[in-house]
């Protein structure tokens, strides 16, 4: 069998992943309401370069290692009932980092998503990605989109890469293509509303996510989806990225369902909202 897997229902709402082993990696007790899944998690993976460093070896060896922490994330949000994850996989300012760690993670990304090709498609993912993706280079991209198309049709969860993304550059360009259709007439300037503006953003097609997650201890968000987490619940996370395993990812979904998300109203009202239901 390729992985054992024994989940015990307490009662029919709570799901506990108990003595769950997957791949060989044990997971201690979480208690998750299957209920209350967030049906989007976005994650910052962060840490790969302080992680490598701490071991004497350079920063590539810790993206290469960062790899299984991004296999985990995916059989862990899958197997919860996750239909959307988005991962910050190279933001538009990691293209400043040194050219021999930017050319390493270009070739890390290519040979993970041929390596991985397989396991979406038998775990029926979809593969999407957001960002500036012309400019990745040509064989990186040619080699997204092969995977992107080839899992299209898949529809338990839509795994998306955030590659060359950042949220500014994103509603730039989200506002260029506005003013466009505004000069050709398509739009009329004084209507354009929140729902019409977030059509032109590249993760239109998605709903906004309920959890974001960093990893590393750092507590910002980074450029990262800055219109869709104005919601979002936030979880930070000592774990550098190449240690983060399933159950760390358990842990950061039972903690959001520990939080009461108001929206702006109050407690009352939300209690009272469930009274009348
Ligand atoms: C941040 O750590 C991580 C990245 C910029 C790259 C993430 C890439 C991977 C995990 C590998 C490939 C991913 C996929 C989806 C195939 P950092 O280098 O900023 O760490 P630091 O803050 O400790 O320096």
């Amino acid at each position: 069998m390729e992985f054992l897997c024994i989940v015990y229902l307490r009662d029919e709402k709570m799901q506990v992943f108990d003595n769950y082993v997957v791949y060989g990696f044990s997971m201690s007790n979480r208690e998750i309401d299957k209920l209350r899944i967030p049906q989007h998690i976005a994650v910052i993976m962060d840490g790969n370069g302080r992680w490598a460093i701490q071991k004497g070896k350079s920063r590539l060896f810790g993206h290469k290692n960062g790899v299984k922490a991004v296999r985990e994330t995916i059989e862990a949000a899958a197997e919860t009932g996750v239909k959307f994850l988005t991962l910050y996989a190279f933001s538009t300012e990691n293209w400043n980092r040194p050219k021999a760690e930017v050319s390493g993670l270009m070739e890390l990304l290519i040979i993970t998503i041929n390596k991985e090709i397989k396991t979406l498609m038998k775990n029926n993912i979809a593969l999407k990605a957001i960002g500036d993706l012309r400019s990745l280079p040509q064989r990186c991209h040619k080699e997204l989109m092969r995977a992107v198309e080839m899992t299209a049709a898949n529809d338990r969860m839509t795994l998306i890469l955030a590659l060359s993304y950042s949220s500014r550059w994103e509603i730039v360009q989200a506002a260029n293509n506005l003013a466009g259709d505004v000069k050709k007439g398509k739009v009329i300037a004084g209507e354009i509303d929140e729902n019409m503006f977030s059509r032109y953003l590249c993760a239109s097609e998605f709903p906004d996510p309920e959890l974001l997650i960093r990893t590393s201890g750092e507590h910002r968000v980074s450029n990262f989806l800055l219109w869709q987490i104005a919601y979002s619940e936030l979880y930070f996370t000592d774990k550098l990225w190449p240690d983060f395993r399933k159950d760390d990812f358990l842990a950061a979904i039972a903690d959001y369902q520990k939080r009461e998300r108001r929206f702006g109203k109050t407690s009352e009202q939300l209690v009272n909202a469930e009274d009348e239901i």
